[in-house]
């Protein structure tokens, strides 16, 4: 018995925030135990590198770091015994972001990142990945609604840009993993995108 790792990923304001209990109710509506979890976060110790993650002044190499020290944190703690116990688990972002924003985004090295992923996750990696992707100035039009940016809100156009090719080019690399969704379509548009993946049936 071993449980799904689903992992869903998107540049802030690609709204899957919005789509995450619905997701996780249709998982459980075909009776399947799911914990909902996030990165960075999902331990104590996760949520206080997120705080300083989002909040602090940091390089790109320590935020780099960091991302993958609340990782190896999550695994231990919350993954891997949830994917031990035949529990599905639903991560809202995992290392692809860390490809997307650090990598592509900020420019650190692709093989350094690559080699943290191996040395952290031994050979975990998600069975499904959902990548909510639309043009960064709907995004961004989306995001200016919500509360007050973050660290990574703030970025300009030019970054979210760079983040976006580096998902796409993920998910290119990955195609049977990673599910492309058009997220820039009405909320009834994307739900019938999401309804139509067969792990989601
Ligand atoms: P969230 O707002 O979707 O919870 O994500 C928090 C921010 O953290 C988001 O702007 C993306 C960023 N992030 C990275 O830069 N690298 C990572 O590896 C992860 C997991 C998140």
């Amino acid at each position: 018995m071993k449980g799904t790792f689903i992992t869903v990923e998107g540049i802030d304001g690609a709204g899957k925030s919005s789509f995450l209990p619905w997701i996780e109710h249709r998982l459980r509506a075909g009776g399947r135990e799911v914990v909902l979890t996030r990165e960075p976060g999902g331990t104590a110790v996760g949520e206080r590198l997120r705080d300083i993650l989002l909040h602090g002044a940091l390089s790109a190499d320590a935020e780099a770091l960091l991302m993958f020290a609340a990782r190896k944190e999550h695994i231990d703690a919350v993954i891997l015994p949830a994917l031990a116990a035949g529990t599905w688990v639903l991560c809202d972002r995992f290392t692809d972001a860390t490809f997307a924003y650090q990598g592509a985004g900020r420019g650190v090295d692709e093989r350094r990142l690559a080699a943290l992923e191996h040395w952290i996750q031994r050979g975990l990696q998600p069975d499904h990945t959902i990548l909510f992707d639309l043009p960064v100035e709907v995004a961004r039009a989306r995001s200016a609604l919500v509360r007050r940016p973050d660290r990574f809100e703030s970025e300009q156009a030019d970054f979210f840009t760079r983040v976006r090719a580096g998902y796409l080019r993920r998910a290119a690399s990955d195609p049977k993993r990673v599910s492309v969704i058009d997220a820039s379509r009405t909320p009834d548009g994307v739900e019938a995108q999401l309804a139509a993946l067969d792990f989601l049936r």
